[in-house]
């Protein structure tokens, strides 16, 4: 994909609408994992060295059109600075703002409040959106998409904003999308993908997809269980999701009929409830206790999926193992993102949680081949779909 890098664009003393992806876990009022945010520095920097003028457009969760004091850009515009070492300036209003955005001097930052407060962001009505993208396009004389974890949302500040102002990617999408380019295009072999996390469904286009592509592909997580379901057994009151299962038995089969390794867990640990202090049990994945729910994958099974992650050349990770939060459900997760930093080849630990998840667990960035920011992005890329933002800063 031809995408325009910031070179292809003329920056110096430009004034710059800048579209980031800032939605970071915020705990109380407290940024938990600031990932994101790092990540956005290397572009701001490169602006703020041409001399540019910034606006910084950005969401956090998903208020749905209305402002709500505890979804507010403010922490994350005072987290900025102090990276930054120099002042960002916060402003609560979105629309209206052309003249506050003028009057910014080279090298001054303002971020605007959240862009989710505005409904037409998100809003199903291309002519909405577009009302709101023809305003915010007179803040600036160029836009600059790097909200990489956005890029699979057709929304106002991601998509019609890029395709009405002289547009490039930032250094952020485009250093995403070239590693993303190394997982599909002519991916280095053995290739395993290691896929955790709640749902099936979530995760379901991308699942089909890689069983025509991968070597291997190791499944852990609250999905497991529909999985194990779907092989007849018994799984507790684990989480399922019913409707999945004749779908999971056709993931199965092709595997199977692919040469896909399909790598299951073999061992579960397993307690009478969801809860930090629940008393883990290990038990064989067949031998699920009617009334105690799987909470990680076990130790055999971890080591398992670490000796043939290791022996992958390319590895792509999306999705804790288990209940990573609850220090005695971490293990797994914790087996696996070790493994993933032994590979030889290129590691990519995919997305907003899983970022998150390593972190938590006190890996540093740098023990991983990448660490991509994007989550749902990243899979729907791996899915080969086309992704909007992606799309919208193509090149014309
Ligand atoms: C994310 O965290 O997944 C991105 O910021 C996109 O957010 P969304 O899933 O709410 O669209
Ligand atoms: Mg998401």
């Amino acid at each position: 994909m031809g995408i325009k890098t910031l070179s292809d664009l003329t920056l110096q003393n430009k004034r710059v609408l800048l579209r980031c992806d800032l939605n970071v876990p915020i705990k109380d009022g407290v940024i938990t994992d600031d990932g994101r945010i790092v990540a956005s520095l290397g572009t701001i920097r490169k602006l703020l060295d041409a001399k540019c003028s910034i606006i910084v457009v950005a969401h956090l969760g998903r208020p749905k059109g209305e402002a709500s004091k505890n979804l507010s850009l403010a922490p994350i515009a005072k987290r900025l600075g102090e990276l930054l070492n120099t002042e960002v300036e916060f402003s609560g209003e979105i629309t209206g703002q052309v003249n506050r955005a003028h009057s910014l001097n080279a090298g001054q930052i303002l971020m605007l409040e959240n862009i989710r407060f505005i409904s037409a962001e998100t809003s199903k009505d291309e002519q909405e959106r577009n009302l709101l993208a023809k305003e915010l396009s007179t803040y600036a004389d160029v836009y600059v998409g790097d909200g990489f974890g956005a890029v699979h949302r057709k929304h106002a500040s991601v998509y019609e904003l890029a395709k009405l102002m002289p547009h490039a990617a930032g250094d952020l999408i485009s250093s995403e999308v070239a590693v993303l380019e190394k997982l599909t295009v002519n991916p280095e072999r053995p290739y395993g993908v290691v896929l955790g996390g709640a749902k099936v469904s979530d995760k379901l286009g991308v699942i089909e997809n890689l069983l025509g592509k991968v070597d291997v592909l190791a499944i852990g997580g609250g999905m497991v269980f529909t999985f194990l379901k779907a092989q007849g057994k018994e799984i507790g009151t684990s989480l399922v999701e019913s409707e999945m299962l004749d779908v999971v038995k056709g993931l199965i089969a092709t595997a199977e009929k692919n040469g896909v390794k399909l790598l299951l867990p073999t061992d579960i640990v397993v307690a009478p409830a969801f809860a930090a202090d629940a008393t883990p049990t290990l038990v064989a994945a067949d031998a699920i206790p009617a009334d105690q729910m799987g909470l990680d994958i076990g130790p055999v099974s971890a080591a398992a999926f670490a000796a043939e992650i290791v022996k992958c050349k390319t590895v792509f990770w999306n999705g804790p193992m288990g209940v990573f939060e609850f220090p005695n459900f971490a293990a797994g997760t914790k087996v696996v993102a070790q493994a993933l930093t032994q590979v030889s080849g290129i590691s990519v630990v995919g997305g907003g949680d899983s970022a998150a998840a390593v972190r938590a667990l006190g890996f540093a960035d740098s023990q991983f081949g990448y660490i991509s920011t994007g989550g749902g992005a990243s899979l729907e890329y791996l899915e080969g779909k086309e992704l909007p933002g992606l799309k919208a800063l193509e090149l014309i």
